[in-house]
């Protein structure tokens, strides 16, 4: 079936896909004002769920006389029971087109809201094109035990691994970006978590002072950071910075901040998740717009007011990086001390390599072989997945390792940036089936709009079992226009010794 996305020319940014319309009529009515709880109590829904239809802008956040308000006071906070229901009636008529489609009921996951969608470390790190660890669990459970051993040869920002972590399973993940194994490596290592606290908040605390002094604030900083010692501390950071990116996508003092922040970073014992933290941050404090974090195109001005379209009102660009360092440290901390109360002991490994030709056995313990595959290929012609993240590959010189990327967006989706895809993910899971168990169950989520993954499979030695069709409404942080993706069950084919020499012949 052609999964083709949807496209739209509205602007959804604003107002959702088009269920905001429909409900501001309701919002003079002052009679059906409800809080929260109630709201979450008359609909059976949760409050965390109504907190999210108004983060996404599907229902208005009213304050008690019923207008809309940007901020409501403590306790004030309002929503209108008609707008709500009207919103909740259309959601379920679109289930109901999704139940028509052919589409997973069960596999939209409309009703999740965002704080569960990116729960604990899942969002340690922002990454374009990840898949919601619930997709994960449902298969995970369904499919696999305790104890099964899991491969993602696409592994991404690590979803996968995470899942399988808190599921008591054992993952081996591989991918080609040293700065998305870079990630999963923080997301699962085990933590020493009185030290990372300590450590986090005194690396924020220290560029804070940096901060405070770079813009003339008197106070202590004044004694670590002398007029002298600030400017020659300035030069010599300067110096460190050989990369044009940097120099150019940052407010002077940002990119001052990041690159003290970053000469920091060798006298802690947590470098990755330093690291990691500050990635986080430079990506935030870049001279972009804010609706435009994922793929901006070029730096905006320091300085000017642009209307932003996120935020329905004038914004400036970012001109530090302190604030996000801030934001960010302590809501690592709260990431990973969640995390660990709820993963498992088993191995996660995190493998940086080509999984066309990697050797999984040199990374696994002797004799085990894999119980199954969840994976998320890259789709033909759509992401350039280093190029994502590219302040962080400025920032800390990691290695890039573009040519090894299958299906780049660089190379277009031409019939022939299609057969070189066919063949380099048929070449990956051939390689990943000699560590598969006979009877290992495989899962392919792809949008597989040009219908390629039949010829895959065959050419993998795979057999297509079931295929399994499901909504996408929040992939990325891109906008929420949904859109179809399809999930293959694939088993391996008997006897594909015989199978590839009866090929070859
Ligand atoms: C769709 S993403 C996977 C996202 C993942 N499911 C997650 O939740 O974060 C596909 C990944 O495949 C990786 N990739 C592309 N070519 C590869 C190759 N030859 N070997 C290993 N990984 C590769 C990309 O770097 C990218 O991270």
């Amino acid at each position: 079936m052609s999964l083709k996305p949807k496209t739209d020319k509205r602007d959804r940014s604003k107002s959702g896909p088009g269920f905001r319309k429909e409900a501001v009529a309701y919002k003079a009515d002052f009679s059906d004002l409800l809080t929260l709880e109630e709201a979450a109590q008359k609909t059976g829904k949760t409050i965390h769920n109504i907190r999210d239809y108004i983060q996404r802008e599907r229902i208005a956040k009213l304050n008690m006389e019923g207008k809309p308000v940007k901020r409501a006071e403590n306790g004030e906070l309002r929503v209108s029971l008609k707008e709500l229901q009207a919103f909740l009636y259309l959601v379920s008529q679109r289930d109901e087109k999704h139940h028509r489609a052919g589409l997973h009921p069960e596999l939209g996951f409309y009703n999740v809201p965002e704080r569960e969608r990116t729960r604990h470390v899942n969002r340690l790190h922002p990454y374009l094109g990840k898949f919601i660890p619930q997709l994960v669990e449902w298969f995970l459970s369904r499919y696999f035990k305790r104890g099964d051993w899991i491969l993602d040869p696409f592994m991404g920002s690590g979803t996968t691994l995470v899942q399988a972590s808190e599921m008591g399973m054992a993952s081996i993940g591989v991918d080609v970006s040293e700065f998305n194994c870079h990630i999963a490596k923080v997301k699962l290592a085990h933590y020493d978590l009185a030290q990372v606290r300590k450590e986090i908040l005194e690396a924020e605390s220290r560029v804070q002072r940096f901060s405070d002094r770079l813009q003339h604030k008197d106070g202590q900083s004044l004694e670590l950071f002398p007029e002298e010692r600030l400017d020659s501390l300035k030069t010599s950071l300067l110096a460190e910075c050989k990369s044009d990116y940097l120099r150019t996508w940052f407010a002077p003092n940002a990119l001052l901040e990041m690159l003290y922040y970053r000469r920091l970073i060798p006298h802690y014992k947590n470098q990755d998740l330093l690291r990691i933290i500050l990635s986080r941050a430079v990506r935030s404090s870049r001279l972009i717009t804010h609706y435009d974090l994922a793929t901006p195109k070029m730096p905006v001005a320091l300085g000017v007011p642009y209307w932003c379209r996120k935020h329905n009102r004038m914004c400036l660009p970012i001109d530090n990086c302190i604030e996000k360092i801030h934001a960010y440290s302590n809501d690592t901390v709260r990431r990973i001390t969640e995390f660990s109360k709820l993963r498992n002991s088993e191995p996660a490994i995190v493998v940086n390599g080509d999984s066309r030709n990697v050797r999984l056995n040199e990374y696994m313990p002797d004799g085990v072989l894999l119980d199954g595959i969840f994976t998320s290929p890259p789709y033909v012609g759509q992401i350039d997945y280093h190029d994502q993240h590219v302040y962080a590959y400025e920032l800390f010189g990691f290695p890039r390792n573009d040519v090894k990327e299958i299906g780049p967006k660089k190379s277009g989706k031409s019939k022939a940036a299609q057969e070189a895809y066919i063949n380099d993910i048929a070449a990956v899971f051939r390689n990943a089936c000699i560590y598969l168990k006979p009877d290992a169950k495989v899962f392919i989520v792809a949008n597989d709009r040009f219908n390629l993954y039949p010829r895959i499979a065959e050419l993998s030695g795979l057999k297509i079992k079931e295929t399994i069709l499901r909504a996408v409404t929040k992939r990325t942080e891109q906008g929420n226009d949904p859109y179809q993706e399809s999930i293959f069950y694939c088993v391996k084919m008997n006897n594909v010794n015989a199978y590839f020499k009866q090929k070859k012949s």
